[in-house]
This record gives structure tokens, C-alpha cells and sequence, in this order.
């Protein structure tokens, strides 16, 4: 089965069952202040599940795309993704325990067709501490659901994961209770980590086997369910949500007891197919068999950097898909960081130039079902990604080079922070870099890192003191801005009023940029608004701002780059370029920094023109 079939049964089954299928949410949820992304079905529903009713009444049912961020080092496994779909229902005070495990094992015999043999269970033991009683009550409906099929579930205490990985498993035993990381569930994890506020309550998962020659006990010690080898794989939770986390830590009973089911797409659409690597279902093998392609490699050779590269290029097709941008901030950082990670690994494999448009088209097939209402963004993506591989592939060469530079001597966290500060090179990244190469890292880079970026931090703090009044971002980054703005006005300046304009001066605060210019004229209204036009349509555009060092001659005579002092700069010089690299919107000698791409400006708006002095015109513009 496909995962599209397996989402459509589960929605039919679950809308049999009197469920109302309410649409998922985007992945950055506008009002939830609380995580970056949207992790779990419930987290658009935690009104609901504290009480609150819901229009569509007391059985709810959705596929909500997800994303674990925290997830991200265990990709490249057969099992994790950043991105899946949770496949979800919810009773807001209606059935209990019963009818919901039921349900789920009907689904999974009946519909999917899994055989029930391999299904194993996982309930909570309970907690002295807080008082919540052992949930006897779960595991003897899951031995009566499992005798009706002719199966003598027997249950286990394992108490611990790593008991578990001693103790492995005893003949027939089916239903095994474990402590509360990994049978209790709440946003922030066990029981001690519940957020004040929370609804959450004990769990029940359910594992499917994918056979004894799959453990790998030299690893992972004996397989039980909540082991961490390959034999056993959660394809589902079901949350007895029926306490809140109270100020003082302790829990009190909800009014309501609800049900919260999460359970993942992928996983049992490869458990479907009997297949532990969830790579290999139609969601994720277009994705791999195309980077196959497109690098000459085999998947069994290069297996965890292809996953890597699947997972977070879905990942970052969903998430610009919906609208969200790459940035230095939250969200967006994120984003970047997936695509950049991609990029990466792509290079590791010999991929070279043109990686997102030869994957992209692919992800965007297989999400064509879903409604437009979802993907808002959806024509953009292969622009708006492809721009950043172009500055990114740039910045990594830079780095690279530097980074071989250093090399031979080793590297310390000094250098990595430099190599982060000064090219843009994630310090993530020149580790994975150092580990593949096999370059010497001092014992203390990531000490040595933090003190360099404190040190930094404390420089800017004292740099902006007195300047900075109020708003959301520090002197430093919209200075930054105002720099690149700087080089798009005088662009549109040469553009339209006219090509031998050079900039003779300019002065750049956190509140505003000035530019000083020679021209014969005053400038006209209209002018003024056709060059705030332009400007603005190079930001809409969201151009890469790159950057290089060249010989000085070469910069001027080959590269055409505008320059005020020719006679007084250095042999060797950096260039920066806006737009496409071979016929640049803007290209100026310039010590930086500036933006990565243009998008981030804002609005620009011209302030003030005034005459600077003879032949030489002043405009004042901010970005808002
Ligand atoms: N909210 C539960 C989970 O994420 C179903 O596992």
C-alpha cells in the first residue's frame, strides 16, 4: 500500500467510526509561542483538550504534517525524519481507552492488512511520586482485543528501556509496562518534564516486529519494543489524556478524559510493506531513487546521506511551500539549516550545481493531492530555494578554502567561530566537514567557540549602546541592511537617471542610510518614485547578495565592479554582487557586510533629496 492509501483508509475508517476529519494546521503555528514548529497533531487542538468545546463536537480525525527539529541528528537511520505525517484522532471527552484500542487494532489488522503476530504493546507502570496508578486497565483490554484473534498476550514489567535491554523478551510476552519516558506523554516529555499547564496522561504504544534477524544485540543489547535496534518500530501512540499539570508540579484530573492518538504515515505505511526502512515508501523512494540518479551513487553505499538529504529537502519543500522564507531567526533559520545540511551532504556525494531543481519537481509530485488551502506557496519553492543553493554554494566555497587554509594546523573553536562570523560557514558544518577530512579539532572547540561568540556578542552590546532606539533588531543587523540597500539605490540610480552616477559618500545609522551622489540635477518626484520602485522590486525579488576577493584589476576590468577609488584601494579587494552573477543587478567594491539575499529588507523609502554640495546630490531613505 502507498502512504496515500494508507492516509485515505485511516480518514474513511476513523470517519466511520462518527469522526469529523478537521483540517491540519500550518507547520509554524501563528499562535503558539511555544515551539517552532508544529510537532504533534494535538498541539492546534490544546484548547480542546483542556476543555474547551469544539464546533465539530467530541471525535476529531486529521493527517498533520510535523516537524521535530530535536529529531534532526537521528536522522539518516531507517526510521527517523524531521518531517512525517501524524495521522490523528481525538475524543474530547467521549470514548475512553476501550474504543480507542480497539479501533486501532481493527485499523491495522483489518484495513492495512497487518499481520496481528507482529503488533506488540507498551503501557504505563505508574508513579508513586505523583500518585498515578498503574494502567492495569489498558493492558487487559489489549489482552482481550488480542485473545478475540486467537493470541495469548502475555504481560511484561520492564520498568526501564535499559532493564528492557537486558531482560530482553520471554516466550509470549506481547504487553510490556515501562516508566514514564517512555510510557507517559506530554509536550515536554516524562512525567518531570511536563510544562506547567499541559494536559497529558499516561500512554499506550504499539510496535510492530520486523523480525528477530533485525536486532542487533552487540548494539543494542536484547530487543524488546522500546529498544533501540531495528526490530521493533512504534507505529503509534495512544495518549489517556486525562490530567493537567498544576503551578506546584503536581496533576490534577481533567474535567474531561480525553484521547489523543498520533500515529506516523510513513511508519506504518512501511510496516505495510514489511519494511523497516521508511526511505522505501512512496513518499521518500522518488526522492532517493532521484538522488541516485543525479549523484551515480548506490543508496546501500551512501545510505545515511541520502536519507538526510530526502528527509530535509521534504522538509524544506513543505515548510517554503507554506510560506515561510529562509532567515537567520527562528523559523526561517531552521529552514535554512535543512536545506543547507542537504546541500551539504549533496556535495559529499559529487552533486555539484542544479541539486534543487533536479529534486524539488520531484517532492512537488508527490504532494500534489494536497489542497492549495495547505501549500499556499507552492509555485514559489523551486525559486525561492534554488537562490539560497546559489549564495549557500557560494559560501561554502569560500569556506571550504578556508577552511583548507587551516587545515594542516588543526583547527581550534577561534577558528571555527571565525570561519562561522566572518564566512558564513555554520559552525555545525565545519565540524561535520572536520570529522569527514579527519582534521585535528582542539579538545575545547566548543568551549573555545562559546567565548569567542561571547566575546563578539559583548563587542556589539557596546557598539550599540546609545544607538539603538527600541525595535526588534540589534545595530548591527540593520546597519547591515542599510548597507545592501545602499548598493540597490545607487544601482537604480545608474540605471535610471544616469549609467556614470558614483557614489560620493555615504553615512549608515540603525535609523537610516545616506547617500551622497554627483548628477546635474535635482531630482524630480517622479524620479524619486521610480528608483524607490526599483529598489523595492529588487526586494521583492529577493536577489543572493554573494561576495568575493579578486586581484584589483581583474575586479575592474573583467568584473566591470563599480568603484569610487580605484587609486586608493588594495591589490587585492572583496566584490559584492546582487542578483544573477553573470549580469548583476548591482556589483561594488565593498568591505561588506551585507544581507544574504534582499528579501529581508523591508520596504524602502526615500526620506529626503537635498543638495549635498556642488554637483553632488543627497538622498536620505529608511527601511521600514
Ligand atoms: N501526541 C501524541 C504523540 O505525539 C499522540 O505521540
Amino acid at each position: 500500500m502507498n502512504a496515500s492509501e494508507v492516509r485515505q483508509k485511516y480518514l474513511d475508517f476513523m470517519k466511520s467510526k462518527g469522526h469529523v476529519q478537521v483540517a491540519p494546521a500550518p507547520l509554524v503555528l501563528e499562535n503558539d509561542p511555544t515551539t517552532l514548529f508544529t510537532g504533534s497533531g494535538m498541539q492546534p487542538l490544546l484548547p480542546y483538550l483542556l476543555g474547551k468545546p469544539h464546533k465539530d463536537g467530541t471525535r476529531l480525525t486529521d493527517s498533520q504534517p510535523c516537524l521535530r527539529l530535536q529529531d534532526i541528528e537521528d536522522v539518516g537511520d531507517p526510521r527517523h525524519t524531521t518531517v512525517f505525517e501524524m495521522l490523528g484522532n481525538w475524543s474530547l471527552g467521549d470514548y475512553f481507552k476501550e474504543e480507542q484500542i480497539r479501533n486501532f487494532f481493527t485499523f491495522l489488522t483489518k484495513e492495512v492488512g497487518l499481520d496481528p503476530t507482529k503488533i506488540y504493546v507498551t503501557c504505563f507502570i505508574g508513579n508513586e511520586k505523583y500518585g498515578i496508578p498503574r494502567d492495569d486497565e489498558a493492558a487487559h483490554i489489549w489482552q482481550t482485543v488480542f485473545k478475540e484473534v486467537g493470541i495469548d498476550a502475555k504481560i511484561a514489567e520492564i520498568n526501564t528501556a535499559e532493564n528492557g535491554d537486558k531482560r530482553g523478551i520471554r516466550d509470549g510476552e506481547r504487553i510490556f509496562f515501562y516508566n514514564d519516558k517512555e510510557n507517559w506523554w506530554s509536550r515536554g516529555g516524562g512525567i518531570e518534564s511536563t510544562p506547567i499547564g499541559d494536559p497529558c496522561g499516561p500512554d499506550s504504544e504499539v510496535f510492530y516486529d520486523f523480525g528477530e534477524d533485525k536486532q542487533d544485540i552487540d548494539k543494542y543489547g536484547q530487543s524488546h519494543p522500546a529498544s533501540d535496534g531495528a526490530r521493533f518500530m512504534e507505529i503509534g501512540n495512544q495518549v489517556f489524556m486525562q490530567y493537567r499539570r498544576k503551578e506546584d508540579g503536581t496533576f490534577e484530573e481533567l474535567e474531561h478524559k480525553n484521547v489523543d492518538f498520533g500515529a506516523g504515515l510513513e511508519r506504518i505505511t512501511a510496516a505495510s510493506m514489511d519494511s523497516y526502512d521508511v526511505f522505501q515508501i512512496s513518499l521518500l523512494k522518488p526522492i532517493v531513487d532521484r538522488i541516485v540518479e543525479l549523484s551515480g551513487k548506490k543508496y546501500e553505499d551512501y545510505t545515511s546521506e541520502m536519507r538526510i538529504i530526502a528527509d530535509h529537502l521534504r522538509g524544506a519543500y513543505l515548510l517554503t511551500a507554506q510560506g515561510l522564507r529562509p532567515s537567520n531567526k527562528q523559523q526561517g533559520y531552521a529552514l535554512r539549516r535543512l536545506i543547507r545540511r542537504a546541500i551539504l551532504k549533496a556535495l559529499n556525494l559529487g552533486i555539484e550545481d542544479n541539486f534543487l531543481a533536479g529534486v524539488l519537481p520531484m517532492i512537488a509530485e508527490n504532494y500534489k493531492d494536497l489542497p492549495d488551502s495547505i501549500l499556499t506557496n507552492r509555485d514559489e519553492v523551486l525559486d525561492v530555494l534554488s537562490k539560497e543553493e546559489q549564495a549557500f554554494r557560494h559560501t561554502i566555497r569560500r569556506g571550504m578554502k578556508e577552511l583548507n587554509r587551516l587545515k594542516e594546523q588543526g583547527l581550534t573553536g577561534k577558528e571555527l567561530f571565525m570561519l562561522q562570523d566572518t564566512y558564513g560557514f555554520p559552525l555545525e558544518l565545519s565540524v561535520e566537514e572536520a570529522k569527514r577530512q579527519e582534521i585535528r579539532l582542539s579538545e575545547d572547540w566548543q568551549k573555545e567557540f562559546d567565548a569567542a561568540l561571547a566575546e563578539q556578542r559583548e563587542r556589539s552590546k557596546t557598539a550599540s549602546k546609545g544607538m539603538f532606539k527600541g525595535g526588534l533588531e540589534d545595530h548591527g543587523e540593520m546597519s547591515t541592511k542599510y548597507h545592501t540597500a545602499t548598493h540597490l539605490l545607487l544601482a537604480a540610480l545608474q540605471q535610471l537617471i544616469d549609467p556614470s552616477i558614483c557614489q560620493k559618500g555615504s553615512n549608515i545609522t540603525a535609523e537610516r542610510m545616506r547617500l551622497d551622489f554627483n548628477v546635474d540635477h535635482k531630482l524630480e518626484k517622479d524620479e524619486l518614485q521610480k528608483l524607490e520602485d526599483q529598489v523595492n522590486a529588487w526586494i521583492k525579488a529577493d536577489l543572493p547578495v554573494v561576495h568575493d576577493e579578486y586581484d584589483k584589476a581583474y575586479a575592474r576590468d573583467t568584473l566591470k565592479a563599480h568603484g569610487s577609488f580605484w587609486d586608493k584601494y588594495p591589490d587585492k579587494l572583496t566584490v559584492y554582487t546582487i542578483g544573477d552573477f553573470d549580469s548583476p543587478t548591482s556589483r561594488e567594491v565593498c568591505g561588506g557586510p551585507h544581507v544574504e539575499h534582499t528579501g529581508v529588507l523591508g520596504h524602502f523609502k526615500i526620506t529626503k533629496e537635498e543638495a549635498s554640495s556642488a554637483g553632488v546630490r543627497r538622498i536620505k531613505a529608511i527601511l521600514e
